[in-house]
């Protein structure tokens, strides 16, 4: 037997590697700063960069890119691609959107702008009935609902001024889905079946997304889109003229002129993405860059921060009925100047610095009441209005040098107007409802615009989409945007305090509850989740309070130190937050 003293040393000898890891552990949950292991929520976490969208294939295409070395534009223009094939609901080459970028080598920070614009024979009368009343019907699903799309030349655009690979490596992974098929899933075929009755009034839609019978894919079964290969293969080849000035472009044209529609070979021909100078604002210390106009969603989101600033948010508590009464009131404030100031800068003077002015916060805030909701008829002028469902999708990316995109894109509607120009794969879409066709008459979101908003040819209708970059000393520190049409903003406002405010990590801060107000109408919208007792004291305060649907997608990244976190939201199923 061995001396007592031996035992003891190997006793001692088996604790201590059982003390270093023990020791290591802590140490690494210390060092790894924004990991908190009592988190209700993990977010996904890597080192070098991330992708996240709401789609497995263009997550995975941007993270190949990353991974060879491309840098975040590069990853986020392969995304996007990619779900004009995998996401047709949102991502057809046939929309627009806006991409956010910041380089924190060059400090540069540039606004895609590559939102629809209305064709130049469009009228607000074409919109109307014999009444004289908007007509959904026309700005919603016929031909004439679709604006000139953006999307290719947009995202071309970004690659040619900030990538570093080819259009036809960007191409790549986009023209072998679309060639040779990906599983349907669920949330495809239900959000398919959802639009089959619209749907049949374009044969080519239903050909591409349904089988021969009409019949709805079975998960697991192939989606191929050959037709849209081909239009991916002559942009591969020709660059995006092939399609504003060339083969796509005829198709389109005479898709046009078979049907009443108004895009024509001048306007796709004309049509440019624009390089704009994002908002910038800033929140107890975080620098917020975000979309100038044509969308309203940068200038809202500031001129919220701005005025919630004012108010101790993080020690009112997350969702109280205290914070929440601050922020509807904030977000009531806001919707109302959207309603009035925002438009198409390139038409319409729009007074962005005032809007996003602490100041103008500090004026606009003062008249909030601590205890109560102020009627939204106190507030400027509007009227009723339904909400509808419609689609978006937003992805984030970064990169290892700590470059950062936040893209934003849109058909408007699931799948646009439905309808699919013949022989291309590219769905229309319905972004004209966007324009306040008649002053004062709520659109799709029940949004009500003015004179600001409303339809001229070559105008881009005002948008909500709203990716963000948020920066901490200097380095993008969060990188977010949703979707949720009018929800959007908001939406991403409570990303944002859900980080600051309330400490939360980027899963938590994604999958928390959210409420929502946008003056018009004046109601409080919450997710399910709200406590009983707080819903009664925000009826109590004066709120129509109404609990329904799940508002908006979130596509985060949090990146502290060299540490990089990310959340895709469970609202909707199929997206992926990956890193390496
Ligand atoms: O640009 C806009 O604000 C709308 N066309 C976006 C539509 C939308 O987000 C629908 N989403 N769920």
């Amino acid at each position: 037997m061995k001396p007592y003293s031996s035992r003891l040393a190997m006793k001692l000898g088996l604790l201590f590697p059982i003390l270093l890891f023990l020791t290591i552990t802590a140490a690494e949950g210390k060092e790894r700063p924004g990991f908190d292991p009592e988190a209700r929520f993990h977010p996904v976490y890597a080192e070098h960069g991330m992708v996240v969208s709401e789609s497995v294939y263009a997550t995975r295409a941007g993270l190949e890119v990353l991974r060879e070395g491309g840098n975040a534009v590069d990853a986020a223009v392969t995304a996007g691609f990619t779900m004009a094939v995998t996401y047709p609901r949102a991502g057809s080459l046939g929309g627009g959107g806006f991409m956010l970028i910041y380089l924190p080598g060059t400090k540069e920070a540039a606004a895609i702008d590559y939102r629809e614009k209305a064709p130049g024979a469009a009228r607000s009368s074409m919109y109307l009935n014999e009444k004289g009343e908007a007509n959904g019907e026309k700005s919603l699903h016929h031909i004439i609902a679709a604006g000139v799309p953006g999307t290719v030349a947009g995202l071309a655009l970004a690659l040619d001024k900030y990538g570093t690979i080819t259009l036809e490596r960007a191409l790549r992974p986009a023209i072998d889905l679309a060639e040779n098929g990906f599983p349907a899933d669920e949330e495809l075929i239900r959000s398919l079946s959802r639009v089959k009755e619209r749907m049949k009034v374009s044969p080519d839609s239903m050909k591409i997304f349904f089988k021969d019978g009409g019949e709805s894919y079975a998960a697991g079964e192939p989606l191929i889109q050959k037709d849209l290969a081909r239009t991916l293969r002559q942009i591969a080849e020709s660059g995006p003229d092939a399609f504003y000035k060339g083969a796509v472009s005829e198709k389109i044209t005479g898709f046009m002129k078979e049907k009443g529609g108004l895009i024509t070979k001048e306007d796709l021909a004309s049509y440019e993405a624009i390089v704009r100078k994002p908002v910038r604002g800033n929140y107890r210390g975080y620098d917020i860059y975000s979309m100038p106009p044509p969308s309203s969603g940068g200038v809202l989101l500031i001129e919220m921060l701005n005025m919630l600033e004012r108010f101790p948010l993080g020690a009112y508590g997350h969702n109280s009925a205290r914070t929440i009464h601050v922020m509807a009131e904030c977000m009531k404030l806001a919707y109302a100047d959207r309603s009035m100031y925002l438009g198409d800068p390139d038409f319409v003077d729009v007074p962005v610095s005032r809007l996003i002015s602490k100041e103008y916060a500090r004026g606009l805030s003062a008249g909030i009441d601590p205890e109560r909701a102020t009627p939204s008829d106190m507030m400027p002028p509007g009227g009723k209005a339904p909400r509808e469902g419609g689609n978006t999708t937003h992805f984030s990316v970064i990169d290892k040098w700590g470059n950062a995109v936040s893209n934003t894109y849109t058909l408007n509607f699931n799948y646009g107007t439905g309808l699919t120009v013949p022989g291309t794969g590219v769905l229309l879409n319905n972004e004209m409802d966007d324009f306040s066709i008649t002053p004062g008459v709520p659109n799709a979101y029940g949004l009500t615009g003015g004179e600001y908003n409303a339809l001229a040819p070559g105008k881009r209708m005002l948008s909500s989409m709203t990716p963000t970059i948020v920066l901490r000393d200097g380095k993008p520190f969060l990188i977010t945007g949703s979707v949720g049409g009018s929800l959007i903003i908001s939406t991403v406002l409570q990303v944002l305090t859900n980080v600051i405010d309330f400490g939360m990590n980027v899963a938590e801060a994604t999958f928390a509850v959210r409420v929502h107000h946008q003056w018009l109408p004046d109601e409080l919208l919450t997710e399910r989740g709200l406590s009983a007792d707080t819903v009664k004291l925000l009826s109590d305060m004066g709120y129509s309070v109404v609990t329904g649907d799940t508002m908006g997608s979130a596509q985060s990244i949090v990146k502290i130190g060299d540490y990089i976190y990310g959340a895709t939201d469970p609202r909707r199923p199929g997206g992926l937050a990956e890193g390496y």
